[in-house]
């Protein structure tokens, strides 16, 4: 079995931090998104994995390598377009050949990997193998509706009106038969080559498509509000790991990681929360499901459930920060003098929402 993971895409609902770094690359608790689905592609034993490159090849290429760091051999296919899921499969067809393969959106986390949806796919020897999960949004899903035996009826992407609240997890197991579905379909109205139309020609063409149900969370970390909560439920699983120096009247409690060569005074760390290498951390509270990556300087300020990416600077802020993602870089600096005003350099499609006091 091989493995295709996408990791292509603008990553449009993610500006502005998708305009310097490809969306699989953003933090989860300190960890690139892709890292998640890399580690549980390998937990599966799958070895040999092609990654769908776009226009931001080099920055995953770069921070991928040729796989060693993860025990898996990487081969990086590029799609000139995004022009759908499964123009994406059409494109590493020469990778692929005629083995099975595990498709994962690079942008995906599961709680419990993908080893169970292996399991279920070599138990049942399926030509397709979906994932479900019910979600309160369905239409901003492929959406399935099964039959009361529990086989599928119909799928649809992104339905106006879904006929039922189950989604499609972005982990799909194919065999070798979905190339022939994909050759029949036609573009859709988005003009993508969607892997639920292709999924539901194999469904007409009589291939054999079951579904499996996530039993843990599954997180698409599409828009910010999707990534703050899928920091939030790695981050409920984070097993403290205290390495760098927590000095002069820390106070720490729940699962806390400071990473080596990070300080922390005066400071309240009420976890879960993960603190990088090479952080100042001073007279701060830094609250629950808050993840500070390396080399950031905090002082005089609160803040939680936030993700807060490498070098940043946050100081003297008089209320507490929440629900924030801060870029690579970013200043954010209160001040006392008069006049009493807001300053802002905020690049193109920043939001910034102040409480009024
Ligand atoms: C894609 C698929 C959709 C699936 C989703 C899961 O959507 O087209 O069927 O439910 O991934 O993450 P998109 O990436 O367009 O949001």
């Amino acid at each position: 079995m091989k493995a295709l993971i996408l990791s292509g895409g603008k990553g449009t609902r993610l500006r502005p931090l998708t305009y310097t770094r490809a969306k699989q690359l953003i933090p989860v608790a300190n960890k690139p998104t892709l890292f998640y689905g890399l580690e549980s592609i390998a937990a599966a034993g799958v070895r040999d994995i092609g990654i769908i490159v776009g226009e931001t090849r080099d920055e995953v290429m770069a921070a991928v390598g040729d796989g060693s760091h993860f025990g898996v051999q990487v081969t990086y296919i590029d799609q000139p377009e995004p022009r759908g899921l499964a123009h994406a499969v059409q494109t590493a067809q020469n990778f692929l050949g005629q083995e099975p393969f595990i498709m994962y959106l690079g942008d995906n986390i599961l709680r419990d990997g993908v080893k169970p949806f292996v399991e279920a796919y070599h138990a049942k020897q399926p030509d397709a193998l979906i994932l479900l999960t019910q979600v309160d949004k369905p239409e901003l899903f492929g959406n399935a509706v099964l039959n009361p035996d529990g086989s599928i009826r119909a799928l649809e992407e992104k339905p106006k009106q879904p006929k039922s609240n189950l989604a499609l997890v972005g982990v799909y197991l194919f065999t070798a038969k979905v190339h022939a579905a994909i050759a029949r379909i036609r573009p859709s109205g988005r003009n993508e080559l969607e892997i639920t139309d292709a999924i539901s020609q194999m469904i007409t063409d009589g291939c054999r498509v079951e579904s499996h149900r996530v039993a843990g969370w599954w997180k698409d970390t599409g828009n910010a509000e999707d990534l703050l909560s899928a920091n939030r439920v790695v981050l409920e699983r984070l097993q403290g790991h205290i390495q760098g120096q927590a000095e002069d009247a820390v106070k720490i409690e729940g699962p806390v990681s400071i990473g080596p060569g990070s300080i922390v005074r005066r400071t309240v760390l009420r976890g879960p929360l993960v603190i990088g290498q090479g952080c100042v951390i001073e007279d701060c509270f830094i609250g629950p499901f808050t993840s500070v990556d390396d080399k950031c300087l905090l002082s005089h300020c609160e803040i939680e459930h936030s993700i807060v990416m490498k070098h940043c600077q946050i100081k003297q802020v008089g209320q507490r920060i929440e629900n924030s993602i801060f870029g690579e870089h970013s200043v954010v600096q209160g001040q006392m003098q008069l006049p009493r005003s807001h300053c802002f350099v905020v690049g193109d499609r920043s939001q910034i929402s102040l409480s009024q006091s």
